[in-house]
């Protein structure tokens, strides 16, 4: 198919050749990859405010709210590693940042009630620095999210999120190192969200 953009790079190539310029660039190229992920979902019948209190704390957000900007100045493996372990405390992961649409929604919307929905991001640059580097394009999903949604009907709380393992899947299938690290997240997100659960 002819495509303005088609016709369009094909003029400025034969343009560059007219002004002397006989060096031919590479055409950019563009691939789609469909992959099937996995959509987890917990439901609970604790209070948003109690889930979202819970995993506050597992993921000790206090602590890591400085996080960033600590990280950012640190000069030394050892002082990232000792900034990390500081608010892990031997758990997982810790907090990176949070969206809370029901904020904005409620200021959108002044007369309607909606629902807690928070995004959150967390993860942890340990396990990073050992997935990262086995295939760069995994950074596309790190750090992590997933989502806490109270019930529209104030009955408890879901908790969703891409099952870790599936939305790697595109990258570099046949590392046997990747994939468990990888595995390992599916685990991680498993027992943090289990336990705060009580499943
Ligand atoms: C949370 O992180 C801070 C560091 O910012 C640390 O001092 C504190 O002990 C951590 N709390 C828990 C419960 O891990």
């Amino acid at each position: 198919m002819f495509s303005i953009s088609k016709i369009f790079t094909a003029a400025v190539i034969a343009s560059s050749f007219l002004v002397g310029n006989a060096v031919a660039q590479p055409r950019p190229t563009k691939s789609v990859s469909p992959f099937v992920a996995q959509l987890i979902e917990y439901r609970t019948p604790l209070a948003y405010s109690t889930v979202i209190e819970r995993l506050d704390a597992q993921v000790n957000k206090t602590g890591a709210l400085t996080f960033v900007t600590k990280f950012r100045a640190a000069k030394t493996r050892e002082e990232q590693r000792s900034l990390i372990a500081d608010i892990t405390q031997g758990r997982n992961f810790l907090y990176f940042s949070e969206a809370n649409h029901q904020k904005w929604l409620d200021i959108y919307f002044p007369d309607v009630s909606h629902p807690g929905g928070t995004i959150y991001t967390l993860g942890n640059p340990t396990f990073a620095a050992d997935i990262i580097p086995l295939d760069y394009s995994t950074s596309i999903n790190i750090p992590l999210r997933f989502m806490i949604l109270e019930q529209v009907d104030r009955s408890g709380t879901r908790i969703m999120y891409h099952q870790p393992s599936s939305i790697f899947a595109p990258f570099n299938k046949r590392d046997r190192q990747l994939q468990t690290y990888i595995k390992s997240l599916d685990t991680g997100f498993a027992d943090l969200f289990e336990g705060i659960i009580g499943y």
